[in-house]
């Protein structure tokens, strides 16, 4: 699958964001290694803390259906739902990656001026892992 079409497919899962309290709809694309795309949004909550995440609903929605093996994830957001500047991924969703993703896994942003093209070890060098326990 293309970048673009991944990356559309994550700006139609933050339609679904539910961002009452920072006004900021984030949505990801997860594409796996067998071609299945899961999507995410983000999901705040009164309590603030209980707030999951777009990449890690994505991600919580593909381990849920049995899913291990990831090729690439699109992220993008903005305040109001207005797309932007970069809307990177932040270290608890980087942390969350590492967990089923190695370091080549790409990591695509779509920003009002097009797809900034990364890998999870640019986001996320010298991580810690399972690898090395
Ligand atoms: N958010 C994400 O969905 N992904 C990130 O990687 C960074 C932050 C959401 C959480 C919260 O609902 C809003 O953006 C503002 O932090």
């Amino acid at each position: 699958m293309k970048k673009e079409e991944l990356t559309a497919l994550a700006k139609q899962a933050m339609q679904n964001a539910y961002a009452p309290y920072s006004g900021c709809k984030v949505g990801a694309a997860l594409l796996t290694k067998g071609g299945k795309v899961y999507l995410g949004c983000n999901i705040e909550n009164a309590s603030f803390s209980p707030t999951i995440c777009a990449e890690r609903s994505a991600f919580a929605a593909a381990v849920s259906a049995g899913e291990r093996e990831f090729a690439a994830l699109a992220v993008t957001g903005g305040k109001n739902g207005e797309i932007r500047g970069a809307f990177y991924p932040c270290g608890v969703c980087r942390q969350v990656m590492r967990e089923f993703c190695a370091d080549d896994l790409p990591i695509y942003v779509l920003t009002d001026s097009g797809i900034i093209s990364l890998t999870l070890g640019d986001l996320l060098p010298h991580s810690f892992s399972s690898e090395v326990m």
